[in-house]
């Protein structure tokens, strides 16, 4: 079972990282959870959850955004994934153009030095040109971004499977065998043959 680093930023969609801790500590793996001042702000408006009330739910550590000197920060530590989710603009631009001032953009910076898988997961609408660069500069060094946009082919019946399309591809991404939604068979089209 692996470790994982999940940050919630200040975007909206704090939802999806909740959805995505309560996964991973179900199926055993360990959370490390950075949660930022606008992600806090957030995960009350659209969940009503706190950050301690979060970690406590799922037994998760929650880290100190601003302290630097933690676990996560250290390219040292075994840490499997850093998962950004949702992740804001500003953190975004922060990580592509290197700047480390809080444990977040620091653990997503040493995922990427240090190979490690990093995955973004943002939520704006619509991207103003500087996000699509900066994305796509995270994405040529490996990084890998999933947008907050759910699929629809598989006819979901509730926010719950808009929220488990999304959850389902950072898991893929995770190497996390999972059964949130129905995968494409090759068969729900009738041939026109
Ligand atoms: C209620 C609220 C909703 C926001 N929604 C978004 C959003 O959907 N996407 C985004 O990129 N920024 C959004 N922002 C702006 C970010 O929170 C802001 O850029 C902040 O500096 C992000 O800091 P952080 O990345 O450290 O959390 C929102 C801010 C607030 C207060």
């Amino acid at each position: 079972m692996g470790l994982h680093v999940v940050a919630i930023t200040g975007a909206s969609g704090a939802v999806y990282g909740v959805r995505l801790i309560e996964v991973l500590r179900s199926s055993g793996h360990d959370v490390r959870l950075i949660i930022s001042r606008e992600g806090a702000i957030n995960l009350e408006l659209e969940c009503a959850m706190t950050p301690e009330l979060l970690s406590e739910k799922y037994g998760c550590e929650l880290e100190n955004n601003e302290n630097l000197a933690a676990k996560s920060a250290s390219g040292s530590a075994a840490i499997d994934s850093v998962v950004v989710c949702p992740a804001s603009g500003t953190t975004i631009s922060k990580i592509a153009t290197g700047i480390s001032d809080n444990l977040t953009t620091r653990s997503a910076i040493v995922a990427l030095k240090e190979r490690r898988t990093l995955i973004l997961v943002p939520r704006e609408a619509p991207y103003a040109t500087i996000h699509l660069e900066n994305m796509t500069k995270i994405s040529q060094w490996g990084g890998v971004v999933i947008p907050a946009s759910p699929g629809f082919y598989n006819k979901p019946e509730s926010i719950d499977d808009l929220i488990d399309f999304v959850v389902a591809r950072i898991l893929d991404q995770l190497g996390i065998e999972n059964n949130l939604t129905a995968r494409w068979t090759g068969e729900e089209i009738e041939s026109n043959e």
